[in-house]
């Protein structure tokens, strides 16, 4: 199993340049099923996560050539889509399940399989169902996981959902669009992929209206045709690297970060006494100027802070002067990083959703786990400021979900290396 060693090497100093985003490009990819014509899909990161997609994407039926140096992915799905594909392929990520909806709006029937992926709480996947149910589609899921869905063709629907589900917002969209009639998703989420994926399925001859609202109507269109498309910069990558510059004190220029994606990100940064500012460059991070206080932190569903930014800012919080708090509202388990951080000397108590963090704490260099993809970035954020050497486990969880992320460190001046154990 691989690892990192970290060491603390000062000030992070440089540029660095944020990747296509992960939660944009998994929809994306999962919304080629829709069409039997060739789909190009630019911005594409080099993920573990893509590659898991590209072969679900494979064993669905489809043509995928991917040329990672240019970033590019295009498929082709057959014009008879697999409606019973490979279960391990589909458990090995979360993502999979978005392919559900898809598969069913173009085969009137799939069996797909519960998903694993990162263990932060039960994320349950009950609002994918229940929109599909209402667009008239059985599901059943047995004891092994195994989901059977059918219908005699869905048809739009009035779909309120309990909470803005960013999966269950995405995979009902997507199943809307060759629907009869129209969707309407009420208390849909928000998020900024959500908005890039309804612009994929536009450029695709969908007609989506009201993504990046809290409605979403989508009236179904007899076919989709293929079409090209960019993914949107990843918030959550440049938020990881505006983090990293602050745990080190450092001074950085981030390029294709799109601020307006990161408002609640920037200004907690700034309650820290951060400064950042835009430039026609990129947006600059200095935390250089002065030291950094304590601020107190809420995850929400966008545009409230991201509960993927939680991990790496509590990692930041135990190095500022002041005690803060941090509520995680959007997933019940997300404090899997806790024990890893005290290992390394933070102080932090733990309260149901609540934790406390009692600043000023000089972390010390230990053997720590990356127990999920952002509870390991901020391990490794961690590592960055920490006196001595952090061994982080378990890595193939960042790896999942971050481009070159050790390339792109050792540009800003991190010494981080990965080893094999
Ligand atoms: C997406 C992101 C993930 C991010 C999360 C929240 C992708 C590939 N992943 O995950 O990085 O952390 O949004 O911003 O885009 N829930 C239910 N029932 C459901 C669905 C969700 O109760 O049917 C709950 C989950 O248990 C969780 C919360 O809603 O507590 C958020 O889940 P959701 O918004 O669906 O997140 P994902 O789409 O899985």
């Amino acid at each position: 199993m691989a690892k990192f060693i970290i060491e603390n090497n000062g000030p992070l100093k440089g540029e660095v340049t944020v990747s296509g985003a992960k939660n944009a490009v998994l929809p994306i990819l999962a919304a080629t099923v829709l069409t039997d014509e060739e789909c190009i899909i630019d911005e594409v990161p080099d993920l573990k996560d893509v590659e898991v997609m590209c072969s679900i994407l494979r064993c669905l039926g489809a043509e995928v050539k991917t040329y990672p140096e240019e970033g590019r992915v295009s498929v082709k799905m057959s014009s008879k889509v697999n409606t019973d594909p490979d279960k391990e392929l589909l458990q090995k990520m979360r993502a999979s399940i978005l392919v559900l909806g898809p598969i069913l709006v173009r085969e009137n029937r799939a069996t797909v399989w519960l998903p694993g992926g990162c263990a932060i709480g039960e994320r349950p996947v009950e609002l994918h169902y229940k929109g599909l149910r209402q667009m008239g589609s059985d599901i059943e899921v047995d004891d092994s996981g195994k989901v059977s869905t059918e219908t005699d063709g869905l048809k739009g629907t009035e779909i309120y959902l309990d909470f803005p589900s960013v999966g269950a917002t995405e995979n009902i969209m997507m199943a809307a669009t060759l629907a009869e009639g129209t969707t309407i998703i009420e208390n849909a989420a928000q998020e900024p992929e959500i908005v890039d994926l309804a612009n994929y399925l536009n450029k695709m001859g969908a007609k989506v209206k009201g993504a990046g609202t809290d409605i979403i109507r989508v009236e179904g269109v007899e076919k989709l045709h293929g079409a090209e498309h960019s993914v949107i910069p990843d918030r959550i990558e440049a938020g990881t690297f505006m983090v990293a510059a602050a745990m080190t004190r450092g001074n950085i220029l981030i390029k294709n970060m799109l601020p307006n994606h990161m408002v609640p990100v920037i200004a907690k940064l700034r309650e820290c006494g951060v400064v950042v500012e835009e430039t026609e460059l990129g947006v600059m991070v200095k935390a250089d100027e002065k030291p950094l206080v304590s601020t107190d932190i809420k995850t929400l569903p966008y545009p409230g802070f991201p509960t993927d930014m939680q991990a790496q800012f509590m990692a930041l919080l135990t190095t500022v002067e002041g005690s803060s708090i941090v509520i995680e509202t959007v997933f019940e388990n997300r404090y899997m990083h806790v024990a890893e951080l005290k290992y390394m000397g933070a102080k932090i108590k733990v309260d149901d959703r609540c934790a406390i963090i009692e600043g000023n704490k000089k972390l010390k260099g230990a053997r720590v786990r990356a127990t999920d993809l952002r509870a390991g970035a901020a391990m490794v954020i961690a590592g960055l400021a920490a006196e001595g050497k952090t061994e982080l486990s378990d890595i193939y969880h960042i790896e999942r979900g971050y481009e070159k992320f050790v390339e792109k460190m050792q540009g800003l001046g991190a010494k981080i290396s990965r080893e094999e154990d």
